[in-house]
């Protein structure tokens, strides 16, 4: 078998900084669990990193949104609004509080949700609004706290992809009622596993506390007024979120550049496949760099995926859209009817075609702090070399 040229993960974290050290000392302390120094630590420099007043850490960023989905009173038979462009852990939260997710369809240009669609999605049953800032691009708040406003309803940030990102200037997770963010290993920075609540409301901040910590009495031991989890992250997850926390305007800068030799080296290319965008109003993170294809489907977009791992680089499709997805299509499809048998004048489009139609035709490049511009240069050959013959 041919070597391969070059062998680049699609993702890769990057530990230059305290991390080694401050695990040794949970090891040291014999402080693993997650009454330790670190976690507290890093709750209080994450909050201020997202501009917050409270940042409650988890164990990852599933559990993260559970929890404050509950922290907001999410009950049995209540309904979000949630984009149908997202990973699978937005909705799935919802579900957990046996609460439904309505799906909304994306922009066109920025794949995040449509605030233009999301009022029609609304009945009297809905509660909230989940805003994922996807791949790093901040979602458009503003009309969103506005919608939210007018129907009095909660907006929590999905900023799992997008660790600083700015919006007009504001920090992602400081502008909702809440916010999650997830440290998994391919995130902007990452503990292995792990997440976190952050809000500037103080009764979901005591809530989140409280239920994230097997709904014990913070003043009186082994008192439990509420059935709660155990969704704490440990002082070992805390110790390596802390030190890439240190680092993290590091961490964001390596993205910026990824994505700007990117820019330069695929931009002769744009008859044949979208680059991503960022919205005047928008910092983006670059959690991952993606782009779709003008022609073809999915066939083909697998077909492009194949030669470049063959060349060694690792790509991920884009997400499917959700109200596909096996758990999720005849609860959508029940709800699209009752949707729009009661809507007046609004058609709420079943299809959601917009994310359907980029989801098959998009990918990931490899995104990460351990590329350089030769990397880069290397994809955006291949790209070029195979984007005009590709035959499913
Ligand atoms: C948009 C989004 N929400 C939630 C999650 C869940 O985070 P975790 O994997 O830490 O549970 C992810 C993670 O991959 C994500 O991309």
């Amino acid at each position: 078998m041919e070597a391969l040229t070059k062998n680049i993960p699609i993702a890769s974290p990057c530990f230059n900084g305290n991390e080694k050290q401050y695990l040794m000392e949970c090891i040291d302390s014999t402080r693993l669990s997650s009454e330790g120094k670190f976690v507290h630590e890093f709750e209080k420099q994450f909050a201020e990193f997202c501009d917050a007043k409270h940042a409650l850490a988890c164990s990852n960023g599933t559990v993260a949104i559970h929890v404050a989905l509950l922290a907001h009173d999410l009950k049995p038979g209540d309904e979000v609004i949630v984009p149908t462009f997202t990973y699978i852990a937005s909705a799935n939260a919802v579900m957990y509080c046996g609460a439904k997710p309505v799906f909304v369809d994306s922009e066109p240009d920025t794949w995040n949700i449509d605030p233009a669609k999301i009022e029609e999605a609304i009945t009297e049953k809905t509660k909230g609004i989940i805003a994922v800032h996807i791949y790093g691009h901040p979602a458009d708040m503003a009309p969103i706290m506005e919608i939210a406003k007018k129907h009095n309803l909660f907006v929590l940030e999905d900023a799992a992809e997008a660790h600083g990102a700015l919006y007009n200037g504001q920090k992602v997770g400081s502008i909702g009622h809440s916010s999650t963010f997830s440290f998994f290993g391919n995130k902007i920075i990452t503990c292995g596993e792990g997440g976190a609540v952050v809000t500037n409301d103080s009764q979901i901040a005591a809530k989140t506390k409280l239920l994230k910590g097997q709904g014990m009495d913070p003043n009186r031991r082994y008192w439990f007024p509420v059935i709660g989890y155990n969704y704490r992250m440990t002082n070992m997850q805390g110790a390596v979120a802390l030190a890439q926390l240190e680092n993290i305007e590091w961490h964001q800068a390596q993205r910026q550049q990824v994505a700007q030799w990117y820019d330069k080296h695929l931009q002769d290319l744009t008859d044949h496949i979208v680059l991503p965008v960022e919205k005047p109003y928008a910092h983006h993170a670059y959690w991952m760099y993606s782009i779709l294809l003008k022609k073809g489907g999915e066939a083909e977009r697998d077909e492009l995926m194949k030669r470049l791992a063959k060349e060694g680089v690792e790509t991920r499709p884009l997400f499917y859209p959700l109200h596909i997805m096996p758990p999720y299509e005849q609860l959508h499809k029940d709800t699209a009817a009752q949707l729009t048998a009661t809507t007046k004048g609004k058609s709420y489009d079943a299809t959601l075609p917009v994310a359907t139609s980029f989801a098959a035709r998009g990918m990931n490049l490899p995104t990460h702090a351990n590329m350089d511009e030769d990397d880069v240069q290397y994809i955006a050959a291949l790209i070029k070399e195979n984007i005009k013959n590709l035959r499913a």
